[in-house]
């Protein structure tokens, strides 16, 4: 199986089989290349670029927008998810014992940023337990079940990421809304993953990376917030165009380099020219392939977490990598020994490796991490 001409698009190491687009994205050698362009400008006349910067981000910033299907004056560039949770904590007042749901798939930096955010305030956090196969029902009527008069905010992902566990967010957005609960939707994996339709779903905040399968230079998120809340946010970092307010407040930091940001049309582009649609349908396929041939090699179940997400989970045999440490050598291990990049984390207390597809993976990268897994884990 091969995406013609896919591999050629990024400048992969050749040794190398890449299976973990989800962690950090890889960016296509054109939109590398218009990224340099834009940091040859800035040094060509670093006057002449601050002059035009805002009027740039601005397109950029609409570009996006209408990309995720947001309202563009709800939207305001950011350099990542963990950013955009810091600032709706940093922005959010609660008393001691208010509460903060989430489910047991957040990501890991939310999780710990939630666990500061609660010994700082007295809040509390409330985590629900959702199974790895769980349907939507269960899961809708499980959040639902969780709020309580004193919850002031869910945090919710798209598609987790140690279990690339999809969550009908839609519906979860709705039945919060009307009990009332403030929504943070994590869709670090959303924009190009999915059409993230950021307007009908409707959470109060929403934050997408670009830098993942938008194949935009990292450091490229994009936050929408509803209009109730958009005075109430208070910049990390307060720069010169705090008083202008939302989204100027949160996009401007002194000299920060927002190179990143301008060439992210560039990826749109390569994307849109490549087929929106043929893109997700091969980086599905390949990532189910990889899935199998993995498993079938150890004798793993083959677990369906979610239609349309190219990342799939091998749960790996009991006690192969029963702690942090464990998981972190033997990843290493599987770069390093088999040269195949892939991710691999504790959920609950199983280690599950995640692969990942993208139209530069082959059915050959999943071919060797099948004949070399089994070794490692003898
Ligand atoms: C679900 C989820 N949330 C948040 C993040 C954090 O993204 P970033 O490192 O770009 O802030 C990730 C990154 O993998 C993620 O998978």
């Amino acid at each position: 199986m091969i995406f013609p001409g896919g591999r050629e698009l990024f400048g992969f190491d050749p040794a190398v089989s890449y299976l973990n687009h989800g962690s950090f994205g890889a960016v296509p050698l054109p939109v590398r290349e218009a990224h340099r362009a834009l940091l040859d400008e800035v040094d060509a006349n670093p006057m002449a670029w601050a002059r035009r910067l805002p009027d740039r981000v601005a397109a950029a910033r609409e570009r996006l927008a209408r990309f995720l299907g947001a309202d563009p004056a709800a939207c305001a560039l950011i350099a990542n998810a963990t950013t955009a949770t810091a600032l709706v904590l940093h922005s959010l007042r609660v008393r001691p014992g208010d509460e903060i749901v989430t489910t047991d798939h957040a990501y890991n930096a939310v999780m710990t940023a939630l666990e500061r955010f609660a010994g700082r305030t007295g809040a509390v956090v409330r985590v629900v337990p959702i199974g790895l196969t769980a349907g939507d029902d269960e899961i809708v009527e499980a959040l639902a079940a969780a709020v309580r008069p004193r919850t002031r905010l869910a945090i919710v992902d798209h598609v987790a990421s140690a279990s690339a566990k999809l969550f009908p967010i839609e519906r979860i957005s709705a039945v919060l809304r009307a009990a009332g609960i403030p929504l943070l939707v994590d869709a670090a994996h959303t924009p190009g993953m999915f059409d993230a339709e950021v307007d009908r779903v409707g959470a109060d905040f929403w934050v997408g990376n670009f830098h993942k399968w938008g194949l935009a230079p990292r450091a490229t998120a994009l936050m929408a917030v509803a209009p109730q809340w958009r005075e109430s946010i208070e910049p990390l970092v307060v720069s010169h165009s705090d008083p202008l307010g939302w989204p100027q407040s949160i996009e401007h930091q002194g000299t920060r380099d927002l190179t990143a940001w301008l060439a992210a049309p560039a990826a749109l582009d390569l994307l849109e020219s490549l087929g929106l649609d043929r893109v997700r349908a091969y980086s599905v396929q390949i990532a189910a392939y990889t899935q199998r041939v993995v498993a079938e090699a150890i004798g793993a179940p083959v677990i369906e977490t979610g239609a349309g997400v190219p990342m799939r989970v091998i749960p790996l045999p009991a006690g192969v990598a029963p702690d942090q440490t464990a998981v972190d050598r033997l990843r290493a291990r599987i770069g390093e020994e088999l040269g195949v990049e892939i991710n691999l984390n504790l959920w609950r207390d199983t280690a599950l490796l995640r692969v990942s597809g993208q139209i530069y993976v082959r059915s050959e990268d999943g071919d060797r991490l099948a004949a070399g897994l089994p070794r490692l884990l003898g």
